[in-house]
């Protein structure tokens, strides 16, 4: 069911240089991986994931990837209020019995899985999260991760810190030791391809996250429908599982613009 929200913005952070950290007002309680979509009058409406959640507020990280989230990131001030509808669309699930995870994530494709990072280290579940970015100014929030008791690994692209190199050469490590029941992505999707790919060869469970362009946001409009499956990002995901997801023709490869034109 939508929920019509105008939350006042507690403070804003620039965590990354694309990227700004939004501190809502409100008890939003979605569910790790669910989303909600921001309007900001005149301008349009965006979807956007969920990070860190504490009571009396909610956690965006929105960079700057479009005309909105460029208006956002220009026109919203501490203090202001945002237009927000949700949250919307299947999460991340745990198992049960599950005692390991890895979470990885490609640079903005971060915060939701800080989100289901809490859930997991509340109910007392081990968390990798593997963090991945272009150099060290675009990693985020692994001060949160490590303050959740979270072991940390960290891939750049410029070995700026940590790996030189993929966040699925780290992954790949790991599941070569062994141990890990469930692998969970948020990032560019070729990386979410090759995490889903890994996972299904060694066995393991995965779950990713996808984006689509939206218009409702619950189920109505059909923007949001993958090729060829018909499944909805927005009601029947945007979390899928990877082994579902790689049988999507479009996982990958290509999404489509609000007219439904493709976009590789
Ligand atoms: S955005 Fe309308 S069906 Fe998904």
């Amino acid at each position: 069911m939508s929920t019509h929200l105008t939350p006042k913005v507690k403070e804003i952070r620039q965590d990354a240089p694309n990227l700004k950290t939004y501190v809502m007002e409100h008890n939003l309680r979605a569910k790790p991986g669910q989303f909600v979509m921001v309007w900001l009058p005149e301008v349009d409406e965006v979807p956007m994931s969920i990070g860190w959640q504490a009571d009396g507020e909610f956690h965006m990280g929105i960079a700057n990837a479009g005309d909105c989230t460029q208006k956002i990131h220009e026109t919203v001030k501490e203090g202001d209020r945002l237009g927000i509808r949700g949250p919307f669309g299947k999460g991340f699930s745990l198992k049960e019995g599950c005692k390991k995870i890895v979470v990885l994530g490609g640079g903005c494709g971060t915060p939701p899985l800080l989100s289901l990072s809490q859930e997991a280290r509340k109910k007392g579940i081990e968390v990798l999260a593997i963090l991945g970015a272009r150099s060290e100014d675009y990693l985020i929030y692994e001060k949160e991760f490590k303050s959740l008791g979270c072991e940390v690994k960290i891939a750049t692209d410029d070995g700026s810190k940590g790996h030189k190199g993929f966040c699925t050469d780290l992954l790949e490590a790991e599941l070569e030791k062994g141990g890990v029941d469930c692998v969970y992505t948020c990032g560019p999707e070729k990386m979410m391809v090759k995490v889903a790919q890994m996972a299904e060869d060694y066995g393991v469970d995965s779950e990713v996250s996808l984006e689509r362009f939206m218009k409702c946001g619950f189920g109505i409009c059909g923007q949001c429908c993958v090729d060829d499956s018909g499944l909805r990002v927005c009601k029947d995901g945007p979390v899928f599982d990877g082994k579902a997801a790689l049988r999507f023709t479009e996982f990958g490869k290509y999404s489509r613009t609000s007219s439904g034109k493709i976009k590789e």
